[in-house]
């Protein structure tokens, strides 16, 4: 049996106070098993970011229950959160986010140096180790101008992997991508996955979203469908996904 790795219950997000008030997120129960690999999906607007803010300990939830490897954690304190958030997460966004005059080791470096008591040739050495698994040792030295879209999303991807987080969150990894470099960032994600990890993908796009063993809908807030679509592969899914 799978362990629950996330649990939400009736989790609830709102944005400002009184007439300007914004459900983004409405009565949200969830829970993900250690290493799922699940697409959050549904339109603009719709809670998506939210959600994955809320997951990742970026944000804390207005009502209602988060409960992170059986503890719970939606009343923590910031610095608590911190913590927590620099143990077990890693984090992909749409815009690289790379230290534009630093190397790809050093920007894959940079989550350790929160780590107190991580000398700096340990250090060197867990980025090494990152970027191997990213397929990127040849390019360590290289800034990010230097690389390619994907390459700099994959030396994110290994920065997010540094820490040996237990959850990897990637909001919308591939947007500013094109579709070579698009399948390149899936296929790590979906090795990452094979390999053991817990992946939740936000993404708009069903190609993408077919990577993923389990895809929820979100519409206004609200979980409008959960399903799982087994271990189909991509490939032969997007035949019979063509609208
Ligand atoms: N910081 C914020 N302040 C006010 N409203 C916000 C904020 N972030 C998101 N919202 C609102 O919450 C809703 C959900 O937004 P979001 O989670 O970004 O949706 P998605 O990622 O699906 O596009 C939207 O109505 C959005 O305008
Ligand atoms: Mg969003």
């Amino acid at each position: 049996m799978a362990a629950a790795i996330i649990q939400l219950k009736d989790l609830t997000k709102s944005y400002g106070k009184g007439l300007a008030e914004t459900r983004a997120l409405e009565g949200v129960n969830l829970t993900v098993n250690s290493g799922e690999f699940v697409a959050i999906m549904g339109p603009s607007g719709s809670g998506k970011s939210t959600l994955l803010h809320i997951l990742g300990l970026l944000d804390k939830p207005s009502l209602g229950q988060y409960f992170l490897d059986g503890r719970r954690v939606d009343h923590l304190s910031e610095n608590q959160l911190s913590d927590l958030r620099n143990q077990k997460m890693g984090f992909m966004f749409q815009a690289f986010n790379l230290l534009p005059r630093t190397s790809a080791l050093e920007n894959v470096e940079l989550p350790l140096v929160y780590r107190s008591g991580l000398r700096g040739a340990k250090r060197r050495q867990l980025a090494e180790l990152a970027l191997a698994q990213v397929g990127l040792s040849q390019r360590s030295n290289n800034l990010p101008n230097q690389l390619s879209g994907g390459e700099q999303q994959r030396v994110a991807i290994a920065r997010a992997l540094v820490v040996n987080p237990q959850v990897i969150l990637a909001d919308e990894p591939t947007g500013n991508l094109d579709t070579k470099n698009s399948i390149e960032i899936m296929e790590v994600l979906s090795r990452l996955h094979r390999e053991g990890r817990t992946i939740i993908l936000v993404t708009h796009e069903k190609d993408l979203a077919a990577y993923a063993g389990r895809v929820i809908q979100l519409r206004d807030g609200r979980v409008e469908s959960d399903i799982y679509q087994g271990n189909q592969h991509p490939l032969t899914l997007a035949a019979t996904w063509a609208p």
